[in-house]
């Protein structure tokens, strides 16, 4: 059994004060539904002004709610003598002729509701016999036709009745509704009722009474009620009703109803106080609904009898939007059967370190409630919590049971640890400073199933978008609120782009791996550089290029004004034999040549490389000492290398070369390729191991050094040591 009560229903109603007489004498061709299948049409919101025509006479649902009717004919269903559900809510009908619904003798569901029906006839229904569900609510008709209106509807079961226009109820009203199941009745703005017109109907199972008189409401529970149906009626709903004062309701209808009932809702009644005697009564209360209401934590202390009185049913508590401003979980610590608190709505603020709640608490709901913060006063049991629209910036509690959790509307920046729920199935974090998360965070969530996270501030990095564009595939995860509200904040390049849309470069989504690619690139590079630089003597070319320039840019000596016949260049290992043998054979024996020796006639403190410059300058021949010792000193390179470099300037043959011991080939550095050609292709003088032959190495170096054309022709010895 339900009963539920309640006044001031909102009902729709119409502001339209001209009233548009349609003269439709002419029988019209009807307009065509075409939403019809086999055997219904959904003909609603179609703008149609008249009844349209019937498809097929075998049509049993036709819905035409929401459409320009204004007046139904005799003829208008003649076509639909099948139907058993007619639907014409939110019309504006005015009239209905007294015989239109004749044809419909199946009839099983009417609505008229939310029409201009300014009265009611009883014609109507003379012939639906075997109509179950009719619907008048939010009319204009001021009173119940003349009485004995139902009378034909002996299958009724269900009846929705009356509107804001409703003034006065008679007596034969309700006659006939012996086996109505359900009646919903407003009645709000009643003038006159006759005492016992609703005693007619009964017994119910559902009743929903819009009555704006508390007075009259109690007697009408009274009536609508029959003595043996009070004790097993199980749900009382008192909503919109203005009970300042609970207790002010008349005892009576209290303790013969309230008491029975196993759920009491006392929703939006201004209720600021139920006494702590009342428990007493209630004792058989599993469901207590009191939210939207005026409670402060006074007044639920007191309801509660400080945590030591009744209620110890109770399962579910609903204290919602009151104005509650602690949580003082001590209430309900005794109460073992709760299970549900809804504490939403209210202005907590801040929580306790510790709370003392019922053992086997599953649900709380604490959203709305100004939260900037969670404290171990969570209790451990909790399946479903819920701290939605709160203003918190961190959500860890470690609850092992938990397996829904909603946190949306805060300002959580980061996806709780998912080891810290291990049964979760269902998280709700929507509409949070949140930024990122990766699959890691989603996997440590042993059982999620259900992931509402949209709306968050998303930055969106390649592997968070790459998650978003797997959808989750391989996760157990799906995303309840849809893909489309997951958008990128930030970076600029996708920013307000859906993230599974969104792409970044590849640039962008391997920063670090980009960059040391580049920079190994130029390091490659650079060793490429300097490795082809000492492979190319690149170097030694540019400082010999230098050197040469510089020698360029002095004025050229002419033949006779070179100062000496030749400049010597020898390792300082071999000056003994220069000293010994060279000079003074080539400078004492006539006739003299002038020789040109670092030792001795280099300027002192000068560079070395503009000495040797000089004197390669200044010399008719240049005479290389090789050997061994040549080859390994440093400082004779650098002579070397200028002569070689001016072996590509000047093709004169100014080069002579003595070889005082052999020379391994591989010794001679490749850059002086043109040397190496010289040596190859052309003779060089070797000092003798034979004493005999050497008046005539003399010979030769002599001829060698004053005349070089005749060089080639003036070998003593054709040694070729095969350098190259
Ligand atoms: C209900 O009664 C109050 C005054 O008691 C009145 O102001 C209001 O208009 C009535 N009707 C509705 C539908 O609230
Ligand atoms: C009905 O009329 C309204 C306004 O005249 C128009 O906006 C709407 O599209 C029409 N609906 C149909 C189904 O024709
Ligand atoms: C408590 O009441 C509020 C407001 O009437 C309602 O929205 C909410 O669903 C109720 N909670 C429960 C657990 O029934
Ligand atoms: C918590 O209460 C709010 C407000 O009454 C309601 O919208 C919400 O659905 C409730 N949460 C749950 C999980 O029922
Ligand atoms: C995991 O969640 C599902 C609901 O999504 C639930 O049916 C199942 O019992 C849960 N598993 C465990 C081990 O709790």
């Amino acid at each position: 059994m339900f009963l539920f009560l309640g006044t001031n229903m909102r009902f729709m109603t119409f502001l339209m004060c001209v009233l548009l007489l349609m003269h439709q004498s002419i029988p019209l061709s009807r307009p065509q539904c075409h939403s019809c299948e086999q055997t219904s049409c959904k003909c609603s919101r179609q703008n149609l002004t008249t009844v349209p025509a019937a498809p097929s006479k075998l049509i049993t649902g036709l819905d035409l709610s929401f459409n320009r009717l204004q007046t139904i004919t005799k003829d208008d269903f003649v076509a639909f003598a099948s139907l058993q559900s007619l639907i014409l809510n939110n019309n504006r009908i005015h009239k209905i002729q007294e015989q239109a619904f004749v044809p419909l003798t199946d009839l099983q569901k009417l609505d008229l509701s939310f029409n201009r029906l300014d009265s009611l006839s009883a014609g109507w229904f003379e012939s639906l016999a075997s109509l179950q569900s009719l619907n008048l609510l939010g009319n204009k008709y001021k009173m119940l036709g003349r009485g004995n209106l139902f009378q034909p509807l002996k299958k009724l079961k269900i009846l929705h009745i009356g509107g804001p226009d409703l003034q006065s109820v008679g007596n034969s009203d309700f006659s006939g509704l012996s086996d109505v199941e359900e009646v919903v009745f407003d009645g709000n703005n009643l003038l006159s009722y006759t005492k016992g017109s609703l005693r007619q109907i009964g017994p119910i199972k559902y009743v929903s009474l819009g009555l704006n008189d508390s007075k009259l409401l109690s007697h009408a529970v009274e009536e609508v009620l029959s003595p043996p149906q009070i004790k097993s009626f199980e749900v009382v709903v008192l909503k919109n009703v203005d009970i300042p004062e609970f207790y002010s309701i008349p005892t009576r209808f209290l303790l013969n109803t309230v008491k029975a009932g196993r759920r009491l809702s006392v929703i939006n009644c201004k209720l600021f106080l139920i006494p702590c005697t009342y428990s007493a009564f209630l004792l058989v209360l599993e469901y207590l609904d009191v939210s939207d209401n005026l409670l402060s934590d006074i007044a639920l202390s007191q309801m509660m009898c400080d945590g030591n009185g009744g209620y110890r049913r109770l399962q579910t508590l609903n204290i919602s939007r009151n104005h509650l401003q602690s949580i003082n979980s001590q209430l309900f610590t005794k109460l073992e059967r709760l299970k549900n608190i809804d504490m939403s709505g209210n202005t907590f603020q801040a929580m306790p370190e510790t709370c003392y709640w019922p053992l086997n608490l599953q649900f709380l709901n604490l959203s709305s409630t100004h939260l900037t913060k969670v404290t171990p006063c969570l209790p451990l049991s909790l399946h479903i919590l819920d701290l939605s629209d709160n203003d918190l910036t961190v959500f860890n509690m470690k609850l092992p049971f938990l397996t829904e959790l909603y946190i949306s509307s805060n300002k959580i920046s980061s996806l709780p640890d998912g080891r810290l729920y291990p049964l979760l199935a269902f998280l709700s974090i929507r509409n949070n400073n949140l930024q990122t998360f990766s699959s890691k965070n989603l996997n440590d969530y042993n059982n999620l199933s259900s992931l509402e996270a949209g709306t968050n501030t998303y930055v969106c990095s390649c592997d968070f978008l790459d998650l978003m564009r797997s959808g989750l595939t391989n996760h157990q995860v799906t995303f309840v609120d849809g893909l489309k509200s997951y958008v990128c904040d930030s970076p600029d390049a996708v920013r307000g782009k859906i993230a599974a849309d969104a792409r970044l470069s590849v640039f962008e989504c391997h920063t670090a791996l980009a960059s040391s690619l580049l920079c190994s690139g130029i390091l490659l590079f650079f060793l490429l550089v300097v490795g082809l630089c000492h492979k190319f003597s690149v170097v030694w070319y540019m400082r010999m290029t230098w050197a040469w320039l510089r020698a360029k840019r002095k004025p050229k000596l002419k033949k006779g004004e070179l100062e000496y016949d030749a400049f010597v260049s020898y390792s300082e290992m071999d000056s003994g034999w220069v000293e010994a043998h060279l000079v003074p054979e080539l400078e004492q024996v006539e006739p003299r040549l002038r020789l040109c020796l670092h030792k001795r006639d280099f300027v002192p403190g000068g560079w070395i490389l503009d000495n040797i410059m000089d004197a390669i300058e200044k010399s008719h021949r240049t005479l290389f000492v090789l050997s061994q010792n040549f080859i390994r000193s440093e400082w004779c390179k650098y002579e070397l290398d200028y002569t070689h470099f001016r072996l590509f300037d000047h093709n004169d043959d100014t080069v002579v070369l003595i070889l005082l011991e052999p020379i391994d080939k591989e010794t001679v550095p490749k850059k002086f390729c043109k040397l190496r050609r010289v040596m190859n292709s052309r003779t060089y003088l070797e000092w003798p191991e034979d004493h005999d032959q050497i008046p005539r190495f003399w010979h030769s170096l002599r001829t060698a050094i004053k005349k070089p054309e005749t060089v080639n022709g003036n070998v003593v010895q054709f040694d070729n040591v095969e350098l190259i």
